[in-house]
């Protein structure tokens, strides 16, 4: 079977896994801080993927967000970027608006991405250069629009981080208004249907948009780090998405901000 009806497969049987494992009970801890939660159930989820992924395709390489692949320092061959759980507070407190997110890069090109919003049963896919679908319905192109009539998504952390948070403001002061919903990828396909105009992150890891940056491209967005530059799928970065005006108008916020720079360079350790 090829990779991109495999992936469509997985993806969904994944989602049936979740929902049968959330009628049960399953443990909560925290990872770096109090608030940086994972459940029995990202680890289950990461491990149910990376079975049946090598039970096919042995040669296959696979990065997840909860412990898989740390030995990945490089992009040869297949490459499967997997977040099991995305909105994982939203999963613990609402059992709803999370997401499982999959990346699937060629040598270290764009080949597919899978992301599958699970309480909806909605799976959002694109096969690079062939359109991005949600179930069977084709996406249209983004529309282009400016940040005074756009609804952004952005997490209210950023707006109140020393050394950022003046950046933010100014974003959050010029917009018609944001939105903040908890799940990157559902971020990226809110931003690859026009629900929301941008999203922006000022720290995402390769797992949280290795599949939203293949269906965004396949709806015409874009997708760079806050300071518009190539976005890498093996280090962590900042993300702005969106469709290509606001990309563009977005984007200057950033590079005019010499404060913000520095910032990002010692967050980033980039320049
Ligand atoms: C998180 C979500 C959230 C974003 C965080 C991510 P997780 O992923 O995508 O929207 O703001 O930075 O870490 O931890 O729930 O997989
Ligand atoms: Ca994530
Ligand atoms: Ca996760």
């Amino acid at each position: 079977m090829e990779i991109y009806e495999f992936g469509k497969e997985l993806i969904s049987e994944a989602g049936d896994f979740i929902r049968g494992r959330m009628l049960e009970d399953f443990r909560v801890d925290a990872k770096l801080n109090p608030n940086d939660l994972v459940t029995d159930v990202d680890h289950e989820t990461e491990a149910f993927i990376y079975e049946r992924i090598l039970e096919h395709w042995p040669e296959h390489r696979i990065i997840g967000e909860e412990g898989h692949g740390t030995d990945v320092e490089d992009t040869r061959g297949v490459l499967w970027i997997v977040d099991p759980i995305d909105g994982t507070l939203n999963f613990v407190h609402q059992l709803q608006n999370f997401a499982i997110s999959i990346g699937v890069y060629i040598d270290g090109k764009p080949y597919a991405g899978f992301i599958l919003d699970v309480m909806n049963d909605n799976l959002y896919h694109a096969l690079a250069g062939q359109g991005a679908y949600k179930n069977d319905v084709r996406l249209g192109r983004v529309q282009g629009t400016h940040l005074s009539k756009s609804l952004v998504s952005l997490n209210s952390n950023w707006v109140v981080k020393e050394g950022i948070g003046h950046t933010f403001t100014e974003i959050v002061r010029d917009a018609r208004s944001t939105r903040s919903y908890g799940s990157a990828a559902l971020d990226f396909v809110n931003t690859a249907q026009g629900i929301v105009s941008a999203a922006l992150f000022f720290r995402l890891h390769p797992w949280d948009y290795a599949a939203g940056m293949i269906i965004l491209a396949e709806t015409g967005g874009v997708m760079t780090n806050l300071l518009g530059e190539e976005i890498s799928i093996l280090r962590k970065g900042s993300v702005l998405a969106g469709n290509p005006e606001i990309h563009e108008e977005l984007k200057q916020y950033f590079t005019r901000d010499e404060k913000f720079i520095d910032s990002h360079r010692k967050a980033h350790g980039e320049k």
